[in-house]
């Protein structure tokens, strides 16, 4: 069990969160791509996923990665959001070793989920998202490698 004696909250190790990846809504990938290799970020890989209707470049920032995410599909779910909301941050992800049993802890304590069950996301990782309204404005994500 790990304490953290500012909050006193104890998880499991299994249940702990490691910031994994942010995720940045961009309309034009290109010239975002330029902006972060300028701040001093390097590529991590990129791929266009055609079921989402995205594409997306990563950048390390260990011990996690940026993803800049942009829409292919304006129908899509994050061209409905670029629509609305333009250029910006869309979700932060988190690792736990056990997502199945995090989302049990989670919806035991009552808060909202998108996901109830795992799914598959980018990268073929396993994957669920936590509504915003329950991370304070953030749409959340965790994942389990
Ligand atoms: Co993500």
């Amino acid at each position: 069990m790990t304490d953290d004696s500012a909050t006193g909250t104890t998880l499991p190790p299994d249940l702990t969160l490691e910031l994994h990846h942010v995720g940045i809504v961009v309309g034009d990938l290109e010239a975002a791509v330029a902006r972060y290799v300028a701040l001093g970020f390097r590529a991590a890989g990129r791929e266009v996923v055609t079921d989402q209707g995205v594409e997306v470049a990563a950048f390390h920032a260990p011990p996690g990665y940026v993803e800049l995410i942009s829409p292919l599909d304006p129908d899509g779910a994050i061209g409905r959001f670029h629509a609305k909301r333009g250029d910006g941050l869309h979700h932060a992800a988190y690792r736990v070793a056990d997502l199945a049993a995090a989302l049990d802890r989670l919806a035991a304590a009552g808060v909202r989920l998108i996901d109830r069950e795992p799914r598959v996301g980018l990268h073929g990782w396993r994957v669920a998202f936590i509504h915003p309204e329950a991370c304070a404005g953030v749409l959340t994500e965790l994942v389990e490698l």
